[in-house]
């Protein structure tokens, strides 16, 4: 029996349209999800029309619901187990998803808001991790309105890190200090004193000026590139005391940390906000929000399949 998912499709407004797909096979390893929500990344509007996601091939990454089918060698959690799960293809009414990509969904977490860790939550987590956070440091977070940059500030601020938030305009502002945000900043302009990390997902010149702020022996994080503006490094800019500029990328398995971000969600000291809800019907609205930078933390999307 065919489901139903949200394919990418560029005739498309926003190069996305629902349709039917062949009900997915579970392999070795995997258990069948029943999907009731899904959350929409800045990514997931990339791969759309970039090709990373093929034509008529299912979008997403982040998907939350019910396993309504045990892996076959006995791994992974039991029919009727809520999950979280980061997989590609996740927006469909059923996915086949490897037991290693997935955490179960605590009590007390509504799968609305376990729906919106894994992609923003996971690249917070680990780009801080990568980049050596420790309690007194001073953490730049840029995009910090947005998916990846509320966790990051929330995360820096249990860390015991001193988090200086940047934001595109006073109304994105709204809800940072409460996040954990020691400063919030619009732009870069006027900080002035060295940081030891950034989490950069803006790119173009803010990362010029995050670089030029970072101390000797601190880390910029590169996780985004919302700005879609070249970065032009002067010359000499890159010369000097050793620090770092590393890509990142989210590898690897993600159910441990998804998990560890899942508990923390349920416990309440992790907030998720969310900043637009509803069926999945209305992708386009979803899409032109999170594009317009009309969401506050995340997008998520209600399915109406057997997961609910
Ligand atoms: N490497 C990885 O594994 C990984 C994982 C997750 C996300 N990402 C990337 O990280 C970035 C952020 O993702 P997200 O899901 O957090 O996105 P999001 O929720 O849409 O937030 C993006 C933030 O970027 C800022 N922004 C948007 N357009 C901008 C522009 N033209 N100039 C300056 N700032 C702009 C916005 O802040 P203001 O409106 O306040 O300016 C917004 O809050 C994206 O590039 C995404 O692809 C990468």
């Amino acid at each position: 029996m065919p489901v139903r998912a949200l394919v990418v499709d560029p005739s498309a407004p926003t190069a996305v349209r629902l349709a039917e797909v062949p009900d997915p096979v579970a392999g070795p390893g995997q258990v069948l999800v029943g999907v009731s929500h899904v959350s929409l990344n800045y990514g997931d509007l990339n791969d759309a029309r970039s090709g990373r996601v093929p034509v008529g091939a299912v979008l997403g990454s982040d998907a939350a619901g019910v396993v309504v089918q045990a892996a076959g060698d006995g791994t992974g959690p039991a029919v009727g187990t809520r999950v979280v799960a980061l997989t590609s293809g996740a927006f469909a009414e059923r996915v086949a998803i490897n037991v290693h990509a997935l955490a179960e969904t605590p009590k007390g977490l509504e799968p609305a808001h376990a729906v919106a860790l894994p992609v923003a939550g996971l690249a917070a987590l680990r780009s801080l991790r990568a980049a050596g956070l420790g309690p007194g440091k001073r953490v730049l977070i840029t995009g910090a309105s947005g998916g990846v940059g509320r966790f990051a500030v929330q995360l820096a601020a249990r860390a015991g890190a001193h988090v200086i938030a940047s934001v595109g305009s006073a109304i994105r502002a709204a809800g940072l200090a409460e996040a954990g945000a020691d400063e919030v900043l619009i732009g870069l302009e006027g900080l002035r004193r060295p940081v030891d990390v950034v989490i950069d997902s803006v790119g173009g010149p803010q990362l010029v000026v995050a670089w030029n702020l970072l101390a000797p022996g601190g880390s910029v994080q590169s996780v985004g590139w919302t700005s879609g503006e070249p970065a032009v490094f002067p010359p000499y800019t890159t010369v000097g005391p050793a620090k770092s500029l590393t890509s990142f990328v989210i590898e690897g398995e993600v159910g441990a940390d998804l998990a560890v971000l899942a508990d923390l969600a349920a416990e309440g000291a992790v907030a998720v906000e969310i900043g637009w809800q509803g069926s999945w019907e209305r992708f386009d609205e979803a899409a032109e929000a999170l594009r317009g930078r009309r969401v506050a933390g995340k997008a998520v999307l209600e399915v109406a399949g057997e997961g609910r």
